[in-house]
């Protein structure tokens, strides 16, 4: 059992990165809702730390989340943050106020006091506050170890009692030595000794899997995305050829993307692949759809029928494995109707195939674990950091009617892009970019003679999360490149166009 730290969430939105901080520091942190857990729950699960988040109430709001104040006499260290630290002064006996004329936000110098939590930082450091309400009077027996301009009591602690709260956010990359903040909280005051390494998780993930699954039949669909491919391979190097693989190949991915897929599974890997070319099936069905919702759902639809015909014919399956990763079954503090997020990869899988139960190997991960794990067990480079993709594919990336002709256009297009981009790479801070087949055709002069083909739209992004999107500042020279590129070399396209749309209003996909 790794040793392992709560993160207690009251409904903050960075709960997801303080979870991921402590991680990189070696020590596996994991997420629970204030509201479905006890103190009880929290003794029998032997916690080395707890981290409050904060959270959008005020702690005297009759609806603001609270905790049993037992939580604070169990020995085990707390850190609380924003909210989190207005929590644990107000259960311990101090007192919060509102600064409305005082509220904080953005960055302000913090002051800090001798501490075990503000070991190797400066008496004077950049941090980043968001708040209206702050520590007034700290309880009894707390001492306070920092101060900003605005904030008497920037962080306090009773370190008899191994408690610590932080007004600012430590877990934001705007606070110049958060990192280091976590590091001392984990390691000097809770002790962790920082086991959580992604070597020891692949091998204790394979023995596990090798004693539960020995003898039984696994089954994986299998999509060419990192996670359902660093399931694969792990569950590969756990129960070798009891492992099928089936990926369904339904011809909407990009350029070459099907026999890369193939070719490193079964021919690097050696493993056991059964890929399905259902282009001509999936395109027969699409034909004359151009409602992009009704072209999604066609293809959900498809993809599972194509599944469990192939799942069928290998026979009885013990065993249905998953590449869910930790951030699908996170549940939220926000509010109490919380519920788990439901998967992609989940909600839509068979329930004609028959099997005992699911395997989920990477299910304690997160993205950059996941793909931390990928590189350890050798998948390419080019498979760890590809670029998310729509599981409805270039379907989402032709607008209008997709036909075989427009498929293999997009496809062209969208690899001239892509090949642009790469090679410039370090000059172009982007985390998507692909191109979109418009629905729409345009006069062009090719050679000598009139032309009339294909507008293609070039879209780039710039986003931490996907949620919100900067469109990417892409140097001129590499979309001049591109464009001349891809007029140059695909006939029927005949002019190119940039997308300097952010999302919101606009969306990461045109559809
Ligand atoms: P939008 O277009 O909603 O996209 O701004 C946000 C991100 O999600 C990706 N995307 C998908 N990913 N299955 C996925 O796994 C899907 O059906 C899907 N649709 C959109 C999109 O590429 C972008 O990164």
């Amino acid at each position: 059992m790794n040793e392992k730290i709560l993160v207690l969430d009251f409904g903050g939105q960075y709960n997801q990165l303080i979870a991921r901080r402590v991680r990189e520091q070696n020590v596996y942190a994991e997420i629970r809702p204030y509201n479905k857990i006890s103190c009880e729950y929290i003794k029998i699960n032997a916690y080395k730390g707890i981290i409050f988040t904060g959270g959008p109430n005020s702690v005297y709001d009759e609806k603001s989340p609270h905790f049993d104040p037992e939580i604070l006499s169990l020995g085990i260290p707390v850190l609380g943050i924003c909210y989190g630290a207005q929590l644990m002064a107000f259960l311990a006996g101090g007192k919060v106020s509102s600064a409305f004329d005082k509220s904080e936000y953005g960055n302000t110098i913090l002051n800090v006091e001798k501490s075990p939590l503000f070991e190797n930082i400066p008496k004077e450091s950049r941090c980043f506050m968001s708040h209206t309400d702050y520590v007034s009077e700290v309880p009894e027996d707390f001492d306070v170890i920092a101060t900003t301009k605005n904030c008497p009591v920037a962080a306090f602690s009773s370190s008899v009692k191994k408690l610590y709260g932080v007004q600012f956010h430590p877990e934001v990359t705007h606070t110049e030595y958060g990192r280091t903040i976590i590091r001392n909280f984990l390691y000097n005051i809770c002790h962790c000794s920082g086991d959580w390494k992604m070597d020891d998780f692949i091998e204790k993930t394979v023995t596990k899997y090798k004693k539960e699954l020995a003898g039984k039949k696994v089954l994986l669909a299998l999509s060419g995305g990192v996670d359902s491919s660093v399931a694969a391979a792990l569950l590969y190097k756990a129960v070798g050829d009891n492992l099928n693989c089936v990926f369904v190949d339904h011809g909407l991915l990009r350029k070459n993307e099907g026999d890369f897929v193939e070719n490193t599974f079964k021919d690097r890997f050696g493993m056991k692949l059964i890929r399905v070319n259902a282009e001509e099936r999936f395109l027969g069905k699409l034909k004359g759809v151009t409602e992009p919702e009704q072209k999604r759902k066609i293809i959900g639809k498809e993809f599972i029928s194509v599944f469990e015909e192939e799942a069928k014919k290998l026979g009885k399956i013990d065993i249905l494995a998953q590449g869910t990763i930790y951030p699908d079954i996170i549940e939220s503090g926000k509010d109490d109707s919380a519920v788990i997020k439901s998967h992609h990869n989940v909600g839509g899988l068979p329930d004609v195939i028959d099997f005992e139960s699911i395997a989920e190997p990477i299910n304690d991960l997160f993205k950059d674990e996941v793909r931390q794990v990928g590189l350890k067990l050798g998948l390419p480079n080019e498979l760890v950091y590809r670029q998310p993709f729509p599981g409805p594919g270039l379907a989402v990336r032709i607008i209008g009617e997709i036909t075989e002709e427009k498929l293999n256009i997009l496809k062209e297009a969208d690899a001239i892009f892509r090949e642009e981009i790469d090679r410039c790479q370090q000059k172009t801070d982007t985390n998507q970019y692909f191109a979109v087949l418009t629905n729409t055709c345009s006069v062009g002069v090719k050679g000598d003679a009139r032309a009339y083909g294909y507008v293609v739209a070039l879209r780039a992004v710039t986003t931490d999360d996907f949620m919100t999107a900067e469109w990417t500042r892409i140097p001129y020279e590499v979309l001049e490149k591109t464009s001349s590129r891809i007029t140059g070399e695909i006939k029927e396209i005949t002019r190119v166009v940039y997308d300097i749309t952010s999302k919101p209003p606009a969306t990461v996909e045109w559809e």
